[in-house]
């Protein structure tokens, strides 16, 4: 198994090119299915997670030929209405091809996806919605068996805003018959991103981005041509790496609206951050200030930016409490940074992080896929050797990070054993 090991202390310098978000392109990627016309896709990031969507759209019979950061989706053939355990596991968002393959072959087998090292992040909201829908849904041996003659427009009540259950359920309202609403919708930028994609294909979708979402059932789809919005995630990774190691870095590429909460939590820790168009300039601070954040829904401050902040705050003056409301579990990055040095006590879903002056080097293992961000991140401003160890996590969805942080100027390799 690979791992990355840095050598901290360097103050990243330059500039880095934001890819295109993951959380955007997987479910665009599957909505290819709604059509049976050959669909295109650009900025798409080289991800393990965009391999394995691509892999499991293959298997339901979609024709997919990718070329640099472009792929091309032909769902013509599409004929196989089961997602397997060993493709779904790999990849909690295959769940994601619920809601399309009820649209378009009016029955599913989808494998559970199960829990995962941040929580056990049921898809009960899934199931309701497309049951809200006229589908007729039961769990058999891990799966969730679906059918539904005809999908009919619904009032859909959402317990919580769920990011891909409202995906889901917006890919099979958009041929559903009539019109449905979905309220207490998740807002986040990725969900307008696959509206914007969806009515590029004639469907009918308003609101995307809002809490409430108006789908317009329209018979049929045509194919898409889109680009994929930038990964604000990534942008917000690299941001914080600069005002860790008290560096001067340009993220470019990326999309600053989409990043209010994270500058201004930044900002408030000291860094001097100027904002152009497309790209925000980040100035890290000689003294990083201690700032208390509480992870919220869209537009409130991410829960796939905790991990990497929280790496900031333990080098900061002072003490901040960082609070996880989104996740039961996301806290499995604090044991390792606290072997580095850090001093941070967890109680309930809140960690308490009082700053040191320095964190030290030392061998760490990845967990989940922001984890590992974090730890990279901790390398880069640790004083010493950091080995970070089972970094396929990072893979998932981070392209090519350790070339990104080369560019600027860290001190820092990919070791593949
Ligand atoms: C999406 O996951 C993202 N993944 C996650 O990014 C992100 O952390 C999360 O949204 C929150 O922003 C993708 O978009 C592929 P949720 P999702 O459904 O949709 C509970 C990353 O690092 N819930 O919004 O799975 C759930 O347990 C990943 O890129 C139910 O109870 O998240 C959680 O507590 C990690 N029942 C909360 O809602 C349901 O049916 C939010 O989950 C669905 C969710």
């Amino acid at each position: 198994m690979d791992r990355i090991v840095t050598e901290g202390g360097i103050q990243l310098k330059g500039e880095v090119k934001i890819s295109g978000a993951k959380n955007a392109a997987l479910p665009i990627l599957v909505s290819s299915l709604l059509t049976d016309g050959r669909s295109t896709y650009s900025n798409v990031p080289d991800l393990k997670d965009i391999d394995s969507i691509k892999l499991l759209l293959s298997t339901l019979g979609a024709e997919i030929d990718t070329g640099g950061d472009v792929v091309r989706i032909d769902a013509g053939g599409l004929n196989n209405y089961k997602a397997p355990y060993d493709l779904v596991r790999k990849m909690r968002a295959s769940i994601l091809v619920l809601g399309p393959l009820l649209a378009r072959l009016k029955k599913a087998r989808v494998s559970l996806p199960g829990g995962c090292a941040i929580g056990a992040r049921p898809i009960n909201l899934h199931l309701k919605g497309l049951a809200d829908l006229g589908a007729s849904i039961e769990l058999k041996h891990g799966y969730v068996e679906a059918r539904a003659d005809k999908l009919k427009g619904a009032e859909i009540y959402l317990d919580l805003p769920t990011v891909t259950g409202t995906e889901n359920l917006m890919m099979a309202a958009a041929l559903a018959e009539g019109t449905t609403h979905i309220k207490n919708a998740a807002c986040e930028p990725e969900i307008e991103a696959l509206a914007h994609a969806m009515n590029g294909m004639g469907a009918d979708i308003q609101g995307a981005g809002t809490s409430c979402i108006k789908i317009n059932g329209v018979s049929s789809m045509n194919p898409a041509s889109v680009s994929i919005i930038p990964d604000r995630i990534e942008a917000g990774t690299f941001m914080t790496a600069a005002a860790l190691t008290g560096g001067d870095v340009r993220v470019s590429d990326c999309e600053p609206d989409h990043l209010g909460s994270v500058i201004n939590k930044l900002r408030l820790a000291g860094a001097k951050i100027k904002i152009n168009k497309k790209s925000i300039h980040v100035t890290g601070p000689d003294e990083i200030i201690s700032v208390d954040i509480k992870t919220r829904t869209y537009p409130g401050f991410p829960t796939d930016m905790q991990a990497q902040f929280m790496v900031l705050m333990s080098v900061a003056k002072g003490v901040s409490t960082i609070s996880e409301t989104i996740f039961e579990n996301r806290f499995i990055h604090i044991s390792e940074i606290k072997r580095m040095g850090a001093d941070i006590t967890v109680s309930g879903n809140s960690a308490i992080v009082k700053g040191v002056p320095m964190l030290f080097g030392a061998p760490v293992m990845a967990s989940d896929l922001r984890a590992s961000a974090s730890l990279i991140l901790a390398g880069l401003a640790a004083k010493g050797k950091t080995e970070v160890n089972r970094i396929y996590h990072l893979d998932r969805g981070y392209e090519s990070i350790e070339k990104k942080f080369k560019l600027l100027g860290a001190a820092i390799k990919r070791v593949s054993s």
